[in-house]
C-alpha cells in the first residue's frame, strides 16, 4: 500500500510514538487524522506538519460516540481531499502501572484495571472496527486489490511485563492476541492486521517514568543501549503499510530487550 495518497487515523497522534507516525505518514505524501484527547499538543502538531496534510480530531477512545463523531467527521474530510482511507493506527495508550498486592496487603481496585483496559484494548477495538466499516468500502489497489492495513501498538510487556504491570500486561497481551484473528477476518476484504511490540521508547510515557527504571531497562538492552526514538517507531509502521507481505503478527521493536522481573 503508498502512503501518498491515503489517509491514515492515528489515536494518540498528539504526542510520542502515535506524533511520529503522523509526521512520517504527512512526509510520505499521505494525510493523518489525528485522534487524541489532547486539543492543545494536536493543534501544535498539526502546525508542524505540511499545509493540509493533517487535521485534528478531539476524541476520548474510551466512548464510542466519541469515535463515531470523529470517524464521521474524517470520513467527511476524506471526501473533500479525495485522498481515501488507507488505514489506521490505533497508538493511544496509558501506563498506570499498580502491584495487584500493596505493602499492607490491600489488592489493587478495579478501577485501575478498567482505566488501562478501557484506554489500551477497549479504545483499540472500537476505533478499528469503526473505521473498519469505511476501509472495507475503499476501492481496491494494485495487482494485490489491497484496501489497507491495521497496524495495533502492544508492547513487550504483553511478554515480559515487570512488576506493577499486571492491567498494562493484560491490555497489551490482549491486543497482540487479536492479531491473528483479525488478519482471518479481514483477508476477504484484502486488510493486513500487524501489531508493533515496542521495548522502551523516548515519549510522553515513558518521560514520567522513575528515573531509575527509564535508564535501567535501557541498561538491559542487547543492542543498542538506549531508549527508543519515536521516528524509528515510525519507520517500522511505514514498511509496514508499503511492505503487503507483512501481515498477522507481531513485531517486537526492543533492540533486544527482554525485560526482567525488576530493575
Ligand atoms: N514509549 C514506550 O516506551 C512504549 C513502549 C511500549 C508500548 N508503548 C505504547 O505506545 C503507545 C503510544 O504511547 P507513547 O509512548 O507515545 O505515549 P504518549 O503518552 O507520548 O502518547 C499517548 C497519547 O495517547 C493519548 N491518549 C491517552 N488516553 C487517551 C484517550 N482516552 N483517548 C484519546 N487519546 C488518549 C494521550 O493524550 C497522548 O497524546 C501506547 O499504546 C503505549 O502503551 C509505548
Amino acid at each position: 500500500m503508498k502512503i501518498a495518497g491515503r489517509t491514515f487515523v492515528v489515536s494518540g497522534g498528539a504526542s510520542g510514538l502515535g506524533q511520529a507516525c503522523v509526521e512520517e505518514i504527512c512526509r510520505n505524501g499521505g494525510n493523518a487524522a489525528v485522534f487524541d484527547l489532547n486539543e492543545e499538543k494536536g493543534a501544535a502538531v498539526i502546525a508542524k506538519l505540511p499545509s493540509g496534510a493533517g487535521k485534528f480530531f478531539v476524541c476520548d477512545v474510551v466512548e464510542t460516540d466519541s469515535i463515531a463523531a470523529a470517524v464521521k467527521q474524517t470520513m467527511e474530510w476524506v471526501q473533500e481531499t479525495g485522498k481515501p482511507l488507507g488505514g489506521v493506527i490505533p497508538a493511544a495508550g496509558v501506563g498506570n502501572p499498580t502491584t495487584i498486592l500493596d505493602r499492607n496487603g490491600d489488592a489493587f481496585s478495579m478501577d485501575t484495571f478498567d482505566f488501562v483496559v478501557n484506554i489500551n484494548l477497549r479504545g483499540t477495538i472500537d476505533l478499528v472496527r469503526q473505521c473498519l466499516v469505511h476501509l472495507a468500502k475503499t476501492e481496491p489497489v494494485g495487482a494485490d486489490q489491497e484496501r489497507g492495513v491495521v497496524i495495533m501498538v502492544a508492547s513487550v510487556a504483553a511478554f515480559d511485563g515487570q512488576k506493577g504491570q499486571i492491567s498494562y500486561a493484560a491490555s497489551k497481551g490482549a491486543v497482540a492476541s487479536m492479531t491473528l484473528p483479525m488478519t482471518r477476518d479481514l483477508a476477504r476484504y484484502g486488510i493486513r492486521c500487524v501489531t508493533i511490540a515496542p521495548g522502551i521508547f523516548e515519549s510522553g510515557m515513558t518521560a514520567v517514568m522513575p528515573e531509575k527504571l527509564f535508564k535501567g531497562l535501557a541498561a538491559v538492552m542487547e543492542f543498542p543501549r538506549r531508549a527508543g526514538q519515536p521516528q524509528e517507531f515510525a519507520q517500522l509502521v511505514r514498511q509496514v503499510i508499503e511492505n503487503g507481505m507483512l501481515n498477522g503478527t507481531v513485531i517486537r521493536l526492543d533492540g533486544g530487550l527482554r525485560m526482567p522481573s525488576k530493575i
